[in-house]
Formats: structure tokens, C-alpha cells, sequence
């Protein structure tokens, strides 16, 4: 039986945090046994918002695939490859963009919160506003029925489902299967300082390279209940990031529910909290950090591992567009 094909990537801006592996690296893990897995260094569409810094794009894909490989994803079920050299990307994406109109990329919330966040205002780079139709390249090229992505990104798997009726109603017959978004269930990390999200340039970020002393400081800076002064005091739960990160990474829920209870109850120190989220972060980090510095040192190895999941990626994604491309009837040579 053929496994069910799953799609998802990062742009490549820089390299990957705690954020990351709670929000997405660990459900990778798990698809690597059940699904037929590929991971998309996004570097093209890092670009839609990084065009003045190539430099970092460049440089962050060898990153980003060392924070998978050290994680865990294991290339021999997981297909590792690079956006930028997979040319029947850039081809579909042409065609798409043929599909949708300017005033339904500017009403896509994804399109439209970022654009507010990143204060374009006017000036938005064009290739910024089609990149939902890039990404509908990416998933439809891959034939991917599944994509794993953040909550934010949903409306983009609703674009890339209008863009697959389209072609199939051009077509006259289905050339491309509609995809699914799921939402990983763990939500998103908020920053150490309680904002909503982690982020390196935000500086709010623990990455996944963190050396156990950035682990201390940043457990040790960390957003708790500002009016919880006195260990006897009642303490809040609720935005208090010690307790959503012990969510997140500590297994044993019902220790953490009774050490809330105390918290809330009065009694609870937030060094004590803390220690314990310390340890359980040390533990988790450590072997990934050794992992990543022992892969850092053989780059090529790296580098062969995109290389061959490129390979992969370009037989598959080749077809896809020459299919597509037939079955509108467009002229072939
Ligand atoms: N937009 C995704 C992100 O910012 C990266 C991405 C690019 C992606 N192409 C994709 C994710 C295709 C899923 C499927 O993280």
C-alpha cells in the first residue's frame, strides 16, 4: 500500500527554535513511519521577503537541514530538498498565477496579516503576495493530500484548493487532489517573554543549538505571573510561561497539574518551577545540540543528504507539471 504523501517545509531565514520542534518537528517525527514524508527548504520563498539578504537565505539551508537531521528526521524516510532547484516549482507557480486574481491574494488573511506585521503598506514585493500560489505549487507539485502547517497558514491550503478546482474544472477531469491542512494539536509556543510568539529576531527565542547555560538564562528570564511576589502568594497559571513550556515538553501531566494546583493555591515557588523546566529542557536539548555540532563538522554529508531529496523531489514535482500541463492542452513538443 502506498503511504499517504505529506508536504511541509520552512523558509529558510535562519536557524530553528524550541518553537519549531514543539509546533512541527516532533509531528514530523512521528509521520516519518506512517506518511511518505517530504521537508522543503523554502529558500525561494524566504526570498519574497528576504531579497536584500541572500546571504542568510543561502546560508540558513544548510542550517535549518542540520536542525532536522539533528531532531531526528531520518533521510532514509523523510526526503530533505531545496526549494530553489526544483524548477517545476517556478513553472506551475506561473501557471497558477494565471488561476487567481490580485484582489483574492490581497484578501488572504495569511497575505493580509503579514503584510500589517511586516508594514509594507503598499510597497509589498509581488512575489510576497503570490507566494500562496507558490505554496500551491509546492503542495500540488508534490501531490501532497496532507499539510501539516501552523494555524496562520490555513487559509493558504484554502487557496491552493480553489487553485486545484480550477485546473481540474479547465481540464475537464481530475489532474489534482484537493489537500488537507492539519493543525498540530500543541498550538503555538509563546516567546520566553510571554509573547505570543517565539521568534528569533523578536529575541524571544530558545534555539534548538542553545548551549546549557543560554538554557539557564533563558529559564531564568523567564514571563511568569508578575504579581505572584511571595512564594505563599496565589500565583496565575494562565500566561505564565513556565507552566505552557512544562505543557508542552513535560510527560508526566499529572505532576504538572498538581505543581499548578500548588501555584495557584499559594505555596509555589517560581524557582521551583523553573528548576523543574530547566532540567526537563537540558535533557530534551542536550542530545540534539551534541547531534547538530557533530553534523556541523561534516557539511557534505549534509549537503548529499539534500542532494539526493532534491533528486527525489525533481523526478516527482517533473511529472506533476508535465501532467498538468498536458492535461490543460497546452502544446507539447
Ligand atoms: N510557508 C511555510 C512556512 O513559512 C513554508 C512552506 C513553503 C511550506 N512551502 C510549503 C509549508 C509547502 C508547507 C507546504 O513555514
Amino acid at each position: 500500500m502506498t503511504r499517504p504523501i505529506i508536504l511541509t517545509g520552512d523558509r529558510t531565514t535562519g536557524p530553528l527554535h524550541l518553537g519549531h520542534y514543539a509546533g512541527s518537528l516532533r509531528s514530523r517525527l512521528a509521520f516519518q513511519d506512517s506518511h511518505e514524508q517530504f521537508l522543503l527548504l523554502a529558500d525561494m520563498q524566504a526570498l519574497t521577503d528576504n531579497a536584500h539578504n541572500v546571504g542568510k537565505v543561502r546560508s540558513s539551508v544548510i542550517e535549518v537541514a542540520l536542525d532536522y537531521l539533528a531532531v531526528g528526521i531520518d533521510p532514509e524516510r523523510t526526503s530533505i530538498c531545496l526549494q530553489s532547484q526544483l524548477p517545476a516549482l517556478a513553472e506551475l507557480s506561473m501557471l497558477y498565477l494565471n488561476l487567481v486574481t490580485v484582489a483574492r491574494l490581497e484578501r488572504n488573511p495569511t497575505i493580509k496579516d503579514e503584510i500589517r506585521a511586516r508594514g509594507f503598506g503598499r510597497d509589498i514585493p509581488a512575489g510576497f503576495l503570490c507566494y500562496p500560489v507558490a505554496q500551491a505549487a509546492d503542495i500540488t507539485a508534490f501531490r501532497a493530500t496532507i499539510v501539516p502547517v501552523g494555524e496562520d497558514q490555513a487559509p493558504l491550503i484554502e487557496q491552493t484548493n480553489e487553485i486545484v478546482r480550477r485546473v481540474n474544472a479547465l481540464a475537464g477531469r481530475t489532474l489534482l487532489q484537493e489537500a488537507e491542512a492539519i493543525i498540530p494539536c500543541a498550538g503555538r509556543l509563546p516567546g520566553v517573554d510571554g509573547r505570543a510568539k517565539m521568534s528569533k529576531s523578536a529575541g524571544n527565542a530558545i534555539p534548538l543549538s542553545a548551549s546549557p547555560d543560554d538554557i539557564s538564562a533563558a529559564v531564568r528570564a523567564m514571563f511568569t505571573d508578575p504579581d505572584h511576589l511571595r512564594v505563599a502568594d496565589p500565583g496565575k497559571v494562565e500566561g505564565n510561561v513556565v507552566f505552557t513550556y512544562l505543557d508542552a515538553f513535560d510527560d508526566d501531566h499529572d505532576a504538572v497539574a498538581e505543581l499548578k494546583a500548588r501555584y495557584r493555591r499559594g505555596g509555589l515557588g517560581d524557582t521551583t518551577a523553573k528548576r523543574r523546566l530547566e532540567d526537563i529542557l537540558q535533557a530534551l536539548i542536550a542530545p540534539i545540540r551534541t547531534r547538530r555540532s557533530e553534523l556541523a563538522n561534516d557539511r557534505d554529508h549534509v549537503t548529499e543528504v539534500i542532494r539526493r531529496g532534491t533528486l527525489k523531489a525533481r523526478e516527482i514535482t517533473e511529472r506533476t507539471r508535465r501532467d498538468v500541463m498536458e492535461g490543460l492542452g497546452l502544446f507539447q513538443l
